[in-house]
């Protein structure tokens, strides 16, 4: 029995040394490893061995088999090796070739707009600043002239936050836009003031295309000694021609803010069709960007501001607004659905 193991390891190891391919090899290891070879045959017969051969030929037949696999496993590698030497000497395999690029993301469409209209106001000498989502209704409404019961407050769909206080208020919600960061400025500041605030605001809405529950507005606020209503236009008139095109022209008419005296929407001459009336502009030629004011000067007492020495301009625009505007994109809600397909036009 001991003779007949030397034999196939013998036998083995001399064919292994002829072997020169993979396909070769696994023929090898059927032959000699596998379930029907001698080897295995002289494994399975030990239990029939008297005790003491069984050892002596167990442990032979054992090591026999260590020492086959490891041959195996040796000659393997060595194959592996030359077929890849043999691969590159054909060409086949290109080590100068690049590799893979990793995918490169890019800035969301609507931060692209916040970033631009942001660094039109700062070349002109505004700060950008951010506050609170989440807000005390005196700066949402108080602070800004809307007290409580006053009709203006229908202006806004508020979502109130389920806080309540001892007196039984519920004096918490989703800012509804970020004019009460006007007050929480001027509260810590005195004038000159000029500061741009974008961030999100939020709306108890129903969503459609011109409808979501959170979105992007920029506020501005200008306060010093003689300001005026020219220079509001002539700010808001440059940053339309920045954003818009040199050519542009600006229409400011009445409206209506608690918070400013007086109170005007401003609106640019259509881009599409310069006037003439077209889809984009509803037929009027002209598309409505932004509520703007002078500072009421109840706002301005109120931040203990002598509303006889200063006065001031604030604005407010919706930035997924202007986004649709400048990309011609038609529904508010492609913004947040993450559709990649979207995404990756901007
Ligand atoms: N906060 C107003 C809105 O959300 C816009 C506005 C800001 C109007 C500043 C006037 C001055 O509708």
């Amino acid at each position: 029995m001991l003779k007949k193991l030397d034999e196939i390891k013998s036998k083995a190891i001399d064919e292994l040394s002829g072997i020169s391919d993979i396909k070769a090899l696994e023929d090898w290891r059927v032959r000699y490893l596998g379930k029907k070879s001698a080897l295995t045959q002289v494994l399975r017969g030990l239990s029939a061995l008297p005790v003491g051969e069984r050892k002596r030929v167990g442990a032979s037949a054992n090591e026999t088999k260590d020492m086959l696999e490891a041959a195996l496993a040796q000659k393997s590698e060595e194959l592996k090796e030359t077929e890849l030497a043999l691969a590159l000497e054909r060409g086949g395999l290109d080590v100068t070739l690049p590799g893979r690029p990793i995918p490169l993301g890019r800035l969301h469409p609507v931060t692209q707009i916040l970033q631009e209209i942001c660094d039109i106001f700062a070349s002109m000498g505004f700060q950008v600043v951010e506050g609170p989502e989440v807000e005390w209704d005196y700066y949402n409404f108080e602070a800004l002239n809307i007290p409580r019961d006053h009709p203006a407050r229908d202006m806004f769909s508020t979502f109130w936050i389920d806080f309540e206080n001892e007196r039984g208020e519920r004096p918490m919600l989703l800012r509804t836009h970020t004019s009460p960061m006007q007050i929480r400025i001027m509260e810590k500041t005195r004038p000159p003031v000029r500061v741009v605030v974008p961030g999100k605001i939020y709306r108890y809405e129903a969503t459609d295309a011109t409808h979501e529950t959170m979105l992007y507005q920029i506020e501005g606020l200008a306060v010093d000694e003689n300001i005026t209503l020219a220079d509001l236009k002539g700010t808001l008139y440059e940053f339309a021609r920045r954003l818009f095109g040199a050519e542009r022209r600006v229409r400011f008419r009445c409206d209506y803010f608690p918070f400013v005296e007086p109170g005007a929407e401003m609106a640019i001459d259509c881009f599409i069709c310069g006037g003439s009336g077209c889809r984009l502009c509803s037929n009027t030629g002209w598309i409505e960007i932004m509520g703007a004011g002078m500072v009421h000067p109840g706002v301005l007492r109120g931040v203990d501001y002598d509303p006889d020495t200063y006065t001031g301009f604030a604005f407010g625009m919706g930035v997924e607004r202007i986004a649709m505007l400048r990309y011609g994109i038609d529904d508010i809600r492609l913004f947040y659905s993450n559709d990649l397909r979207f995404l990756r036009q901007f």
